[in-house]
């Protein structure tokens, strides 16, 4: 029998509402078609803004929106997407299908986005082909709220006060797309641009993120913090708060990555199995940074994960679009557990990429939305955000699979404490074989009530735009109190999110 036993008085740190972030690039329909369609269309907006989107996305809580890229940041050119749109200067998207990208949506209309979902910002700077100047400069057009030039511009295309950047990225993935750097030299380069990101206003500091390692480079993470803790960086704390990480699942490798539906039970396993390698990423980056920052007062982010498959027969290659099943939301409730465990660390994280490209959780076809797999488990997991990761651990489980390569723990969980104190348990059962009963003990809390939801369904089960309810959050009914806590039956295949009030 599998037991979660849960110290519910053991409170270990808070998961930020940051790990439940979201990430938007310009890439295929994400930014244009998926957020914003412009205030001409006769799509229902507000300023340009997709109102059904937006409302989507406020009820998951999206509590923050990383823009504008990606690979796309660093050849991103903020003065380009300022001042009356038909003067814009329209650039070549390289990285993303050669299209023209019109610079219709810049840095007023993500702003206006964010406020419309009332979301924190984390804007990404070019570091890989501008200036230094071009970043200090577009710190200083949203956040210097006096008299200068280009607070003045601002005020001249709209926009008096100054906007809050909350986060700001020093770059994107410089060891590849963002300028192929050394570790070294990356560092060096961090530390020149991020002196010019200045703090106009002290009461809003920006968190400024450096650029961290993919998924398995421990090297880059090592001689990344080893030079930026050398010298007169020693007081590093002054002038870096987070490094990123970026790691994808893939079903199997970069030249062949399988369908995002058609897919076997082989690969339901690989794909859960790689997405469990999430826990060891993170924990050996955050051990080296423990090395440095043995008070963690760094933060390790997140900011791109999420299934990567071969994008959609019919479609742009370069605008990678794809489904979402099941298996898909498997992958984010696994995920999800992880950050919120290591949520003394992980500080924030952002799924790649809110609606229509890669594990979206929101898809589009016209006037059409659909609600995919993945944004059921976002909305069921929004009450950890902001509570108490406490202490649980699992027993009994058994690893499951089609082979040796591919085994997975049968069930996966976290726990949180709310401010009003309702426990927020989130669990899942990997199984394509069979439901898995899940006894739930606590040290002293005594259960009053239970509300339980679950998001299950064929492994390959997705939402079309035919049928949009295929895969919804349903309540669940096998649930009983028990002396110790509670009782649940998982389905197979499912991620199921208690509230259990005391
Ligand atoms: O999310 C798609 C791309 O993946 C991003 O632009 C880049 O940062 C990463 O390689």
């Amino acid at each position: 029998m599998i037991r979660l036993t849960v110290h519910e008085n053991e409170k270990k740190a808070t998961i930020s509402p940051e790990i439940y972030g979201h990430f938007s690039e310009h890439l295929g329909r994400c930014i244009y078609e998926g957020l914003y369609v412009g205030e001409d269309s006769d799509i229902p907006n507000e300023k340009g803004m997709r109102k059904d989107v937006v409302e989507a996305l406020k009820d998951m809580q999206i509590p923050v929106l990383r823009w504008p890229g990606g690979c796309f940041a660093d050849e991103y050119h903020w003065k380009d997407g300022i001042g009356p749109k038909e003067n814009r200067k329209k650039m070549i998207n390289t990285n993303w299908g050669g299209v023209v990208e019109d610079n219709s949506f810049g840095t007023h209309e993500y702003f206006e986005l964010c406020d419309q979902l009332g979301c924190k910002t984390y804007i990404n700077g070019n570091v890989g082909s501008g200036t230094v100047q071009e970043m200090s400069e577009w710190v200083e057009y949203m956040t210097f709220d006096g008299e200068s030039p280009l607070a003045n511009e601002r005020r001249k295309n709209g926009r008096d006060k100054a906007w809050r950047v909350d986060y700001f990225g020093v770059g994107n993935e410089n060891w590849g797309c963002g300028g192929n750097m050394h570790p070294e030299y990356y560092a060096d380069v961090y530390r020149r641009y991020q002196s010019f990101v200045k703090m106009y206003d002290k009461e809003k500091p920006i968190n400024r993120i450096a650029c961290g390692p993919s998924d398995f480079d421990y090297d880059w993470t090592e001689k990344l913090l080893n030079r930026l803790f050398t010298r007169c960086f020693d007081h590093l704390h002054g002038n870096l708060e987070a490094i990123s990480l970026h790691y994808y699942t893939l079903p199997h490798d970069w030249d062949y990555k399988g369908s995002a539906t058609d897919f076997t039970k082989e690969e339901w396993y690989t794909t859960l199995y790689k997405t469990l390698k999430m826990d060891e990423i993170v924990t050996k980056h955050s051990n080296i940074m423990d090395k440095y920052d043995p008070k963690k007062i760094l933060a390790l982010v997140v900011d791109e994960w999420g299934c990567w498959y071969d994008v959609e027969e019919g479609t742009n290659p370069g605008f990678l679009y794809q489904q979402n099943t099941m298996r898909d939301a498997l992958v984010a409730g696994i995920n999800l557990n992880i950050f919120n465990k290591h949520c003394d660390r992980v500080r924030m994280a952002n799924i790649a990429q809110t609606v229509n490209v890669l594990q979206s959780v929101i898809l589009t076809e016209g006037k059409k939305m659909i609600l995919t797999p993945t944004y059921h488990v976002f909305r069921m997991f929004k009450y950890h955000q902001g509570a108490q990761l406490v202490n649980s651990f699992l027993t009994g489980v058994e690893q499951e699979g089609t082979g040796d390569d591919n085994k997975v723990p049968q069930v996966t969980e976290s726990v949180s404490v709310s401010e009003d104190g309702t426990v927020n348990i989130t669990l899942n059962n990997l199984s394509l074989e069979s439901d898995k009963e899940v006894e739930i003990d606590f040290d002293d809390l005594k259960v009053s009530s239970v509300e339980a939801y679950v998001v299950t369904g064929a492994m390959d089960a997705h939402n079309t735009f035919d049928d949009a309810e295929v895969v919804t959050t349903k309540k669940l009914e096998n649930v009983t109190i028990t002396d110790k806590g509670v009782k649940v039956v998982l389905p197979a295949c499912s991620v199921t999110g208690l509230r259990i009030k005391r």
